[in-house]
């Protein structure tokens, strides 16, 4: 949805409701039917609920400062240590049980699993290792890996020497991680050789060197040598401040590293996202109120238990990884999934077997992979014994109904509750979702916001709408796992998130709200249905692009002279990247132009930004001030009927554009 599309239209369709069962509500975390109201009667104390899921290394003073917002303090003065907390704590009783259990991708791969004891062991010799590396606290250590076991001990050893990671996801492209680096002034970097893709062995190294000659600084790079465990490699040799993982393991074989004491706000990690401008965001998140706000509701709403096998698909390069691959459920000492590969590699059913062979006991997923499975069929599910599921969710992107309930019987035999949970990489964990022990379902709708979650929908005016009205989402208090700030920018902070709907210039937090950009309707019974961005900012298979930083790649290839970017509706990507581009005089419009401006957007940000169509346009649809109507171009990429174009400068240039889409 565009910035235009004030008058959001809901989709209001009857709603059925599903009631979690019996069952599950007897054995659930949270059953207390009171917890909304409890929660609502003893704010902020409520969360000492969830501050109480830690161990702190020194009490903290106070729940909320909130003398200063939008700088908000949480947990004040109180110490701990994130490593500590999701290993040390758990050695006693939990030593001998899994910690990771990890799948690698190629089917005859020796999977690891990682007891607690093992994985402190690793945690701890790679923190020894980086700190002979020279990483001191608060020196921020990147990290551009896939799915291998060696990311989630770079990240635990990294919180051990309180040293804040930030990592990059593995499909971004060398420019993306260059980027990363020199707005972190990260002088350090954990990378790997190599991974699987679909049965093939894929370079990692080059991409990542590559990257590392546009970083402004000198770095130190360590390298996990991941395709030499099965003798492929593509033959690389560590060039100087490059130092081998394995080496460096057994370097300090058996060193101990004692868990620094972090306060409460200190930086836990860095995590870049999209915006609206070319720049992606460093979004800060700190110790205590990201580590109690994933413990909390990895335990209220996953209902995660010591005993469980937990399996998110997600990739720990996105935030869905970091709070609920990683954090939140090595906090609650549960064993915690990692699979290499993609759902559909050696075939369609891989994600069940590994369900079925590992007993996994709750699977949290994304939309764009539900609908995928949809398309594939019933049958590989139902070839697998999948009874081991407690319960299901998604995440990353409205459901639609359809799909919500093909989840729910073919994944979840009718049994399992499912959480559609919405949040973003800035809240750090979920903040509107049904609880599944207590609250009914509504498919299509994410929930009510979590106890002690004030969230509204509102007009531009920031009063509330009508129930079944759209309108846009808000957070109108604080919660404790918030970002505090986007690295070294404050003043970008609060333009981004609050400026919309608080008066800046007041110190009183009621006068705060927080604007996640999001087009959302609430129902009379309070359940709020997300209906998507209203910025300039596109949710492709579940993650987010900026157009801008997409538009900003095309035109960065030779030949273009201009470009915009919509989001087109996509039935398993949710949308699909549209560019629509005015070549230069003299540039052909040729299909090799084409493959050159897909390359250019992929040497720039990754694959996962590729555009699925390039409607070359010999004009824009503009408004008499030159602004471009993207709202139009979506119209006409979706084929819908368009917009009003009476306050276009040119408004001819729509059907033209129109036959070029339709002609191709
Ligand atoms: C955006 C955040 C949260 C981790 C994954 C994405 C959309 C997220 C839902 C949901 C409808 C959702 C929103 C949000 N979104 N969850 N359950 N229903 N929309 O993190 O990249 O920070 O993107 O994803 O538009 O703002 P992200």
């Amino acid at each position: 949805m565009s910035s235009e599309d004030v008058e959001l239209e809901a989709r209001l369709e009857e709603q059925e409701v599903f009631e979690p069962a019996a069952s599950f509500v007897e054995g659930a975390n949270v059953s207390d039917a009171d917890i909304h109201d409890e929660f609502e009667e003893n704010w902020p104390e409520c969360w000492e609920r969830a501050a109480e899921l830690l161990d702190w290394e020194e009490p903290y003073e106070q729940v909320l400062d909130d003398s200063n917002p939008p700088f908000y303090e949480w947990f004040t003065d109180g110490t701990l240590n994130a490593s500590a907390n999701c290993l040390d704590r758990h050695l006693d009783e939990r030593g001998d049980e899994a910690a990771i259990e990890w799948v690698g991708e190629p089917v005859d791969e020796d999977n690891v699993t990682l007891t607690y004891d093992e994985l402190h062991g690793k945690v701890n010799e790679t923190a020894a290792a980086l700190r002979d590396l020279g990483v001191g606290e608060d020196d921020v250590v990147t990290m551009y890996m896939p799915m291998i076991p060696e990311l989630p001990v770079a990240m635990l050893a990294c919180a051990r020497i309180g040293a804040p990671h930030s990592v990059v996801f593995a499909g971004f492209s060398a420019d993306a991680l260059a980027t990363r680096m020199n707005s972190a002034d990260s002088e350090y970097l954990v990378t790997c050789d190599g991974y699987y893709r679909r049965g093939d062995p894929l370079d990692h190294l080059d991409k990542a060197n590559e990257g590392l000659s546009g970083v402004d600084h000198d770095t130190d790079a360590v390298v996990v040598d991941r395709l030499g465990r099965n003798g492929d490699d593509f033959g690389h040799d560590l060039g100087e401040r490059q130092h081998d993982w394995g080496e460096l393991m057994a370097d300090h074989e058996g060193a101990t590293v004692e868990p620094v004491d972090r306060d409460a706000e200190d930086m836990l990690f860095l995590m870049y996202t999209s915006g609206t401008t070319g720049q992606p965001k460093g979004v800060k998140h700190t110790t205590a109120g990201y580590l109690a706000w994933t413990a909390w509701t990895s335990r209220a709403v996953l209902d995660i238990e010591p005993e469980d096998t937990y399996f998110c698909s997600a990739d720990i390069g996105w935030i869905t990884g970091h709070s609920y691959i990683v954090y939140g459920p090595l906090a609650l000492g549960t064993t915690t999934m990692m699979y290499e590969g993609t759902p559909d590699h050696p075939d369609r059913d891989r994600l069940w077997e590994i369900i079925e062979e590992y007993e996994a006991t709750q699977l949290y997923t994304a939309p764009t992979a539900i609908r995928a499975f949809m398309k594939w069929g019933e049958e590989y599910p139902a070839g697998h014994d999948l009874s081991s599921l407690r319960l299901l969710g998604t995440v990353g992107e409205p459901i639609n109904p359809r799909a919500w309930k093909w989840y729910y019987k073919h994944i979840g035999d009718e049994e399992c509750p499912i959480v559609d949970t919405w949040w973003q990489t800035e809240t750090g964990g979920m903040m509107v979702t049904t609880l599944p022990g207590v609250t009914d379902m509504k498919p299509g709708s994410a929930g009510p916001p979590l106890p002690g979650v004030d969230v509204q929908v509102v007009d531009t005016d920031g009063d509330e709408v009508e129930p079944g009205r759209a309108g846009y989402l808000t957070v109108n208090r604080p919660w404790p796992g918030m970002l505090r700030t986007l690295y070294d920018n404050d003043e970008r902070f609060i333009e981004e998130y609050w400026a919309e709907y608080s008066d800046i210039d007041s110190d009183d937090p009621d006068d705060w709200v927080y604007f996640p950009e999001d087009g959302a309707k609430i129902d009379e019974d309070g359940y709020i249905t997300v209906l998507g961005r209203v910025d300039d900012v596109l949710n492709v298979s579940g993650h987010r692009l900026g157009t801008m930083e997409i538009e900003s790649a095309i035109v960065g290839v030779e030949g273009v002279a201009e470009a915009a970017v919509v989001g087109g509706d996509h039935p398993v990507k949710g949308e699909a990247v549209y560019a629509y581009v005015i070549v230069e005089d003299g540039q052909a419009e040729s299909e090799a132009f084409r493959a050159e401006i897909v390359e250019g957007v992929e040497d720039a940000i990754g694959p996962i930004a590729r555009p699925e169509r390039v409607i070359f346009t010999p004009e824009l649809p503009k408004t008499r001030s030159g602004k471009i109507m993207r709202r139009l171009l979506e119209d006409i990429a979706n084929d819908d009927e368009l917009g009003n174009t009476s306050t276009l400068r040119n408004p001819d240039v729509v059907d033209d554009i129109r036959e070029v889409v339709q002609g191709d």
